[in-house]
């Protein structure tokens, strides 16, 4: 294996149409208008030396190394800010060009610490090789004279060093930072030989703006900004592309490696979803899985009183194969389940559900996206006949309009909200709908036209609102819905959104949105261009979460704003593979392919290569599991990958259904909260650990590809395999893309998916078959998958959960950019620099009222339960809005969120909590009893470590 060299052009690709042909050194070449001169030599095979220029940004001109001369021309113009003409005839290489290349090096050089040798760079410095490149052999200039050589190095930021002695200020940094992040986090200080790159005015990287996304680390040609990962262990020597676990971005990187030891993750060029960048998570948050921490072999208990005790595999596997077959001997086929995760692969969550299916005879498995997109696969299949986004990502730079609801991308998805900031920077229109002001209302060079405070759980009274101002206004794209959806049904729809309850006016009232507001959010979304919807956990965990997702797509049929590059409904998925968990048929009611169990024809099909009668009725969710726990006729699960103790709602009621049942199974990397109810610990291993696929927000199926050995003895769906076997079930697969070969025979959307095919084309969004060998990017172009798109009546029915006299607050919840889901990698990171603590904000306004201090304990009560934590006041949140992460077990969020849900999916309400807030002492009992419990739990974990 060797290291995964990606070419550097020096300036991004031209999106022209037009090409142009001229000569290079001799060489003809066909470039697309707008190329640079130094792209197009390097198309030609002839790199031009070059330091202040890199594909990633626009070029900059400032090193003058890349001089060229060009026939006809006067001078020596910069081959990276020159763009080519029809005929030119360049010249790359004269007696003139290296003489005045080796004088720009030998000042470079004059001024930069030899110390090459013991360089945490040597061997990947760019700087290195163009001395190399202009044959540079001698400086003539001493060290005496000024120089920036005793410059004090910044170590602050947990990840990476900034020592700038070794800066050479070609501003690739700086340039990242704006144009690829869009952080604005670094600038060019003082004038001259005075300049020097600062992050803000004279900060230390960690006090700073900067999130640590990596673009300036990855842009720096030299060591003034590397990782320290690749200070501490030494350049890599081999890397295998793969993919980010953390979010539904889904980004793709290059695990370096030297031996078995992973380097650096450097985000992939090719990438389709990330196109080269980054977030602090995937490319820095890895090493949770070194951490000592991580349980890495398989424990048993008889009763959940008693201590673990560490086992064999084979006992293990015995242990739950034996138990679940006695319960269900005992209690009935149905008596037991499981729950497959958003975080494993599609492989492994398409053997867990066949487990379940054709092993314990039921269809009792579900997944987490019932607690986060389960209304966005019933919304969208609805309307459009498929669960799922309508674009790719690309499509975002095509957008003029671009509405985001329900959603905070900065903190959530941050490199898609990368690509949306630039195209906002480049004139792109931007309305925010979101009860907090998030970051996107108004940050450097960005700000929102229009952002509707709504109050939260009246998402659909602002849909309506704004599709009512659409309709009486007569901005509908008639010629659109005439020829592409059911016109009866948008008649009734038409008649229905015009009626006066849902008028701006009268919607204010309800959502505290001023009717004016929304009605020119209305007529921006509708008359200004390509309008594209982005939307989040914010608009599918509400009671009306399938309301709210198809009064999204009314919207966007109304406005003819689907079916084309630039617009679309785009769901924000949370996890790195919850559109593959739902894909995989991870619901109790669907098979993979969102095919229904009561479909004989369907289930045949399963039945015959399956070899296994297969119950015909769905199954139980998993609140109906934890229900009939409680009620005493639900007694084992097997639960890979997923921590119902946190990340469910009504916390209390999670507890009393795990507590009664006879065999819990918890296979994690970690032991975490669910594990205290576990009778079989099943260690889990990393993404590096395994091969096979996820499937991002776009429904690109990405490969995952293995780096290391696992650590724990098996990839996650050989532990399945294991299981299956002791149970007498047939799986006989020697690799996951075995798995994905039955995915492919048995659904007919990845019909045309395979390991090959991937390996060919890198990735790939479903639908992909033989209609659409490369696969789908855009979706309902040539018309909507279930034929006529579908409008569908949304009557705004204001949640039970009501803010009251006793709890007059509205809780709501949300990530944050370091963190990720209930904490469980990201803690055991360096990350926690950023988030040490989840903090309730609260406005200044209800603060004082209740005596509220900035970072003062604060107690936060429900009706379903109380818990604490510090508070930050800030006006982000309106007066009567509270809002708080659930990244620390030690605040458990979601011991105040409860039980209400969507009334099509039964997603938790997470997003409409009423509150009473007061201030307190300090961590409640439960707390201190929670971590006590965890220090043991992160005790035994080290013990066995050691
Ligand atoms: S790490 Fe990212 S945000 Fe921070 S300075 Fe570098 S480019 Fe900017
Ligand atoms: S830190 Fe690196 S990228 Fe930034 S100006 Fe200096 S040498 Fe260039
Ligand atoms: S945006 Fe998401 S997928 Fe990309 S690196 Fe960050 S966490 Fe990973
Ligand atoms: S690379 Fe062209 S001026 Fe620096």
């Amino acid at each position: 294996m060797s290291l995964v060299h990606e070419i550097d052009y020096g300036t991004p690709a031209s999106k022209a149409e037009r090409t142009v042909t001229l000569s290079i050194d001799g060489r003809p070449v066909s470039v697309l208008e707008g190329t640079s001169v130094m792209r197009a030599a390097m198309d030609a095979g002839i790199q031009v030396p070059k330091l202040c220029a890199t594909d990633m940004v626009d070029a900059f001109g400032s090193c003058r190394l890349c001089l060229v001369e060009i026939a006809g021309r006067p001078g020596t113009p910069a081959s990276c800010t020159t763009p080519v003409a029809e005929g030119m005839s360049v010249s790359t290489q004269t007696p003139r060009l290296k003489q005045l290349r080796r004088g720009v090096m030998e000042l470079y050089i004059s001024d930069h610490p030899l110390d090459c040798l013991t360089c945490a760079a040597n061997g990947d410095c760019e700087l290195q090789d163009m001395a190399g490149a202009v044959g540079l052999r001698e400086v003539r200039y001493g060290y005496d004279g000024a120089n920036h050589l005793k410059q004090a190095k910044d170590n602050s930021n947990p990840y990476f060093t900034f020592d700038p002695a070794k800066c050479i200020l070609c501003s690739r940094c700086v340039r990242a930072c704006e144009e690829v992040q869009g952080t604005f986090a670094l600038t060019i200080e003082g004038r001259g030989f005075e300049s020097k790159v600062s992050p803000g005015i004279g900060e230390a990287f960690l006090e700073s703006e900067c999130v640590s996304c990596g673009a300036c680390v990855q842009a720096c040609p030299t060591a003034t900004l590397i990782e320290k990962s690749v200070i501490e262990i030494g350049q890599p020597e081999h890397s295998v592309v793969t993919t980010c676990a953390y979010c539904g971005v889904g980004c793709n990187f290059k695990a370096e490696m030297r031996g078995e030891e992973l380097v650096r993750m450097v985000p992939f060029k090719d990438g389709k979803a990330n196109r080269g960048h980054s977030c602090v998570k995937g490319r820095f948050a890895w090493g949770y899985a070194n951490h000592r921490e991580r349980i890495l072999k398989p424990m048993v208990r008889e009763r959940i009183d008693q201590p673990w005790r560490e086992v064999s595999w084979e006992e293990a596997i015995q242990r739950v194969a034996s138990e679940f077959r006695r319960i269900q001997g005992q209690y009935g086929k149905r008596s037991v389940g499981g729950i497959t995760s958003s975080r494993c692969t599609n492989e492994e969550t398409f053997l867990v559900q066949k487990l379940i299916r054709a092993g314990f005879g039921n269809n009792n498995v579900d997944t987490c996206a019932r607690v986060c997109h389960s209304p966005t696969g019933y919304g969208l299949k609805t309307a459009f006949g498929t669960s799922a986004g309508t674009q790719d990502f690309d499509s975002v730079e095509q957008a003029d309009v671009v509405l985001v609801i329900g959603a905070n991308p900065t903190d959530g998805h941050p490199v898609f909200a990368s690509r949306l900031k630039k195209r906002l920077r480049q004139g792109a229109k931007l309305v925010v709908v979101d009860p907090r002001r998030i970051d996107l209302v108004r940050m450097p060079h960005v700000e929102a036209a229009h952002h509707l405070a709504l109050r939260p759980g009246t998402n659909v009274a602002v849909l309506n609102a704004l599709s009512h101002v659409i309709v009486t206004e007569g901005l509908v794209d008639e010629a659109f819905v005439r020829a592409r959806c059911d016109w009866d049904d948008f008649s009734e729809w038409a008649s229905f959104i015009a009626e006066a309850q849902n008028s701006p006016e009268q919607v204010a009232l309800v959502s505290g949105v001023p009717a004016e507001a929304i009605r020119a959010a209305a007529r921006l979304y509708a008359t200004g261009g390509n309008a594209a919807i982005y939307y989040g956990l914010g608009v599918t965990e509400h009671s009306q979460g399938s309301t709210t997702v198809m009064a999204i797509a009314n919207l966007a049929m109304a406005t003819g704003n689907l079916g084309r590059p630039g617009v679309g409904v785009n769901p924000l998925r949370g996890q790195n593979n919850v559109q593959g968990a739902c894909d995989m048929g991870s619901f109790p009611h669907e098979l993979s392919g969102y095919r229904h169990i009561s479909d004989d024809a369907t289930r045949s099909m399963f039945e015959r290569l399956w070899g296994a009668p297969l119950d015909n009725e769905p199954g139980l969710r998993i609140p109906n599991m934890l229900d009939a726990a409680v009620d005493g006729s639900f007694k084992g699960i097997y639960i890979q990958g997923e921590d119902i103790l946190q990340s469910d709602p009504n916390t209390q009621h999670v507890a009393a259904g795990l507590a009664a049942m006879e065999c819990v199974v918890v296979q994690d990397l970690f032991l975490n909260e669910t594990a205290n109810y576990a009778h079989v610990f099943l260690p889990g291993s990393t993404f590096l650990e395994k091969d096979g696929t996820f499937t991002n927000a776009e429904r690109r199926i990405n490969r995952v590809r293995k780096v290391m050995t696992p650590k724990n003895g098996h990839a996650d769906w050989e532990i399945t395999v294991l299981i299956a076997r002791a149970m007498g079930i047939v799986m006989d697969y020697a690799h996951p893309s075995e798995v994905m070969d039955e995915i492919a025979r048995l659904t007919p959307t990845f019909a045309g998916v395979s390991y090959a095919r991937l390996d060919e084309l890198g990735s790939v969004q479903w639908p992909c078959n033989e209609a659409k060998p490369e696969g789908s990017p855009i979706m309902h172009i040539d018309g909507f998958v279930r034929g006529q798109g579908k409008f569908m009546i949304t009557e705004y029915v204001p949640t039970d959960e009501k803010s009251t006299g006793r709890f007059p607050l509205l809780l709501t919840t949300g990530r944050t950019l370091s963190q990720y889901n209930v904490g469980a990698q990201t803690r055991r990171t360096d990350n926690v620099v950023w988030h040490q603590e989840d903090r309730l904000e609260i406005h200044p306004h209800d603060a004082e009222q209740r005596g509220i201090a900035d970072g003062g304990w604060v107690k936060i009560a429900s009706r379903a339960g109380a818990t604490t934590l510090r508070a930050l006041l800030t006006d982000r949140v309106a007066p009567g809005v509270v809002y708080t992460t659930f990244h620390h077990p030690m605040t458990q969020a979601n011991v105040v969120t409860t039980e209400f849900s969507d009334w099509a999916t039964n997603c938790p309400e997470y997003k409409v909590t009423a509150v009473q807030v007061g201030t307190s002492n300090g961590p409640t009992e439960w707390q201190e009893q929670y971590r006590d419990q965890a220090d043991r739990s992160r005790r035994i974990a080290i013990e066995a470590a050691e």
